[in-house]
């Protein structure tokens, strides 16, 4: 039994190490399966040693449980962003200005690919990683620190203990790993995530670690932030520290003494960049001295030391086919281009969406023609022109169905004039397909087992036709589809039957509102709680909320006007689906902590942690991890260590278990 301290120590420290031969340097030791057998090691002997836990071992990285929201957290020094630039000779303008500043100097740049994922702050207090925040507005971002552990290249301690250390970089998603997450996620019948970026943002916004650890995330560190006990002169000496660290650092990185040696070496990755794994959308120029930058100084927005070089989107000529009309949830169609398939940005591209009848004759693209298609890394494929001049008089011009290709219905042209909308309404199973997905997708009801299959099947059949259908199926209707046992049958039926406690916003953000998302609908909720409430609101009462427009408030009022969305509203409040939404309930005579933010630390006599935690957020406030001057106070039981210290240093308030009794008024 004495012997679990020491191998516990040893099997962190070979952990970490092949965490950082696999992910850092890309040259694992040992295979996949004896690393899960040492972290299984490591995880058996904490659980039978819980008093051996330590935030920075490694079987941390993905046991936190979710969190409840997130919190703000001011950078410590803003987190600007950078100009860009498009040619050589911008970049040359760039040379200039900076000699101009600097009397003629000689500047060493150092050339960077720009890696196209989301920017991020990490900090280490005494060596150890205690914050990570999101870039946000520059000033203050989201506290992401529960899914940033997640990252098994990102150190959670360093081999020194400065007193502050704060690296920058980004976090990005291999092109792979989106692949991989997307076929999943299509199994299951969710929307495929649009691209490595957007999942990247999308998948740190995840209150819950363990699903966040699926996404496969991935971190380059480029810069460092504040520093406290540590002093770097140029930024390859800032590289080299953090690489010696244990971060990863991105091994295309060249210094240059002229600016055409800078313009040759960003030419050079124009087509190389599709071969790396990741997506970049250019390249960063920085001044390496910080002496130099000290004088460059900075504009209002951006640093005058540092450009970006963006590259073009690339462009690809290829013919389209065909084109197709989809039906969307409101009945709007949308005209899709099917392409011979051409490699754009690494990627195959063969469709992409001619989006309404509008773009399609003010381009004039016809079915045949060669066509211009474009597509930055990050963005979806986008027909720039058709080739007029290549036509050979075989091109056919598109007219829009003057019936809907799914249900027959006609079609009309909307008050705009720019979209067609299928006027079958629930007659129409394209539509009706797509609004039960909108229904039955993760942010709104979010209904397990209701995946893209089951829903054409059960609207195929006709044995659902509206979202109230849905509650009304049963163990008969279920098995009379093809290949679907009794198992999953049951287990759909109890995933329905989930749902109806799911409340007000979730229902509203799935019911086909037009121009109403999560957010929205999240707002709606808060604001009238119920909805009876909501359903009887003026127009002008709707616009009065902040963050609803007009156009809005009159899309609200007109779907709760019609008579086929009040009737579906009523049967779904008969089959039992809840329609209100509570606001958590504050303990009686308790005191108000809204808006502010506690620290619990040390161990308590009278509260386990999750309890305090969650008895702060019923107050309306929010726990956090680690103090800054936003800290409203902080609670430290026995054994508090470095959080007191910074509340101390902060001069932020530290109370006792007994004093935070008396201050909630619970005594
Ligand atoms: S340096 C003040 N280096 O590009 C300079 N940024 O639009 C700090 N980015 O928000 C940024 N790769 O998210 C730097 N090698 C790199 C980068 C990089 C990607 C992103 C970063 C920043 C954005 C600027």
């Amino acid at each position: 039994m004495s012997k679990a301290p020491e191998r516990v120590a040893e099997l962190r420290q070979l952990i970490d190490h092949h965490n950082r031969k696999y992910y850092v340097d890309a040259q694992p030791e040992i295979s996949d399966r004896e690393f899960d057998k040492l972290l299984d090691e490591l995880k058996d002997l904490e659980a039978k040693h819980p008093e051996l836990i330590t935030p920075d071992s490694p079987s941390q990285r993905v046991g936190g449980a979710p969190i409840e929201g997130f919190v703000t957290v001011r950078h410590r020094q803003s987190m600007l962003s950078i100009d860009n630039t498009y040619k050589p000779e911008e970049l040359r303008e760039f040379d200039r200005r900076i000699k101009k500043l600097l009397s003629g100097e000689p500047v060493t740049y150092v050339v960077e690919l720009k890696i196209d994922g989301v920017a991020i702050s990490l900090s280490y207090e005494g060596g150890f990683f205690t914050v990570g925040a999101t870039r946000g507005d520059g000033e203050q971002g989201d506290d992401v620190t529960h899914n940033l552990k997640t990252i098994r290249e990102l150190p959670l301690k360093l081999p020194e203990k400065p007193k502050l250390l704060e690296a920058r970089g980004e976090v990005y998603m291999k092109r792979e790993d989106l692949a991989k997450t997307n076929r999943e996620r299509i199994a299951k019948g969710l929307e495929p995530l649009i691209n490595p970026r957007n999942s990247t943002a999308g998948s740190l916004k995840l209150l819950d670690p363990r699903e966040c650890a699926k996404r496969r995330l991935r971190l380059f560190t480029y810069a460092l932030g504040a520093l406290e006990g540590i002093d770097v002169k140029t930024h390859l000496d800032g590289l080299a520290l953090l690489k010696n660290f244990g971060f990863p650092v991105n091994p295309h990185i060249e210094p240059f003494d002229t600016i055409e040696g800078v313009i040759a070496y960003c030419d050079s990755w124009a087509t190389k960049r599709n071969d790396l794994p990741y997506d970049t959308d250019g390249m960063v120029v920085k001044v390496n001295d910080f002496e130099q930058r000290r004088r460059l100084g900075t504009t209002a927005k951006s640093p005058r030391w540092v450009v970006a070089y963006k590259f073009a989107a690339e462009q690809g000529l290829t013919k389209l086919e065909s084109i197709e009309v989809q039906v969307g949830k409101l009945g709007t169609l949308t005209p899709v281009a099917n392409l011979t398939p051409v490699k754009l940005a690494g990627t195959t591209v063969s469709r992409a969406s001619l989006h309404n009848a509008e773009f399609i004759s003010s381009k004039d693209i016809r079915v045949g023609d060669m066509v211009v298609v474009e597509k930055a890394g990050e963005i979806i494929p986008y027909v720039v022109r058709a080739e007029h001049g290549a036509r050979t008089g075989a091109e056919k011009k598109f007219e829009f169905p003057k019936t809907c290709p799914h249900c027959g219905s006609p079609v009309e042209l909307d008050k705009n004039g720019t979209f067609y909308r299928c006027t079958g309404g629930r007659n129409c199973t394209a539509q009706v397909k797509e609004i039960l997905r909108a229904f039955a997708r993760r942010s709104a009801m979010d209904i397990e087992g209701l995946g893209v299959k089951i829903i054409d099947q059960l609207v195929d059949t006709g044995l659902v036709n509206s979202i109230p259908d849905v509650y009304r199926l049963t163990l008969e209707k279920l098995l009379e589809l093809e290949r679907m046992g009794e198992k999953s049958a049951q287990n759909l039926l109890e995933g329905i039957q989930a749902t109806k406690e799911r409340g007000l916003a979730r229902l509203l953000a799935g019911m086909a509102i037009q121009h109403v998302g999560d957010s929205v609908a999240d707002l709606l909720a808060k604001e009238f709680g119920s909805m009876e409430e909501l359903m009887n609101a003026k127009a002008e009462r709707l616009s009065q909320i902040n963050g609803v427009g007009p156009v809005l408030a009159q899309s609200i009022h007109a779907y709760f006007q019609n008579s086929a969305s009040r009737k579906a509203i009523e049967e779904l409040r008969e089959l039992g689906v809840k329609m209100t939404e509570e606001k958590p309930a504050k303990p009686k005579g308790g005191a108000d902590l809204t808006g502010k933010t506690v620290v619990v630390t040390g161990s308590l006599k009278k509260y386990e942690r999750e309890e305090i935690e969650a008895l702060i957020r019923q107050l309306g406030g929010k726990a956090a991890g680690s103090v800054s001057k936003n800290t409203a106070f902080v609670v430290a039981g026995e054994k508090a260590g470095s959080k007191r210290d910074k509340a101390k240093e902060l001069g932020v308030q530290v109370m006792t278990e007994e004093e935070f009794d008396q201050f909630i008024g619970k005594k």
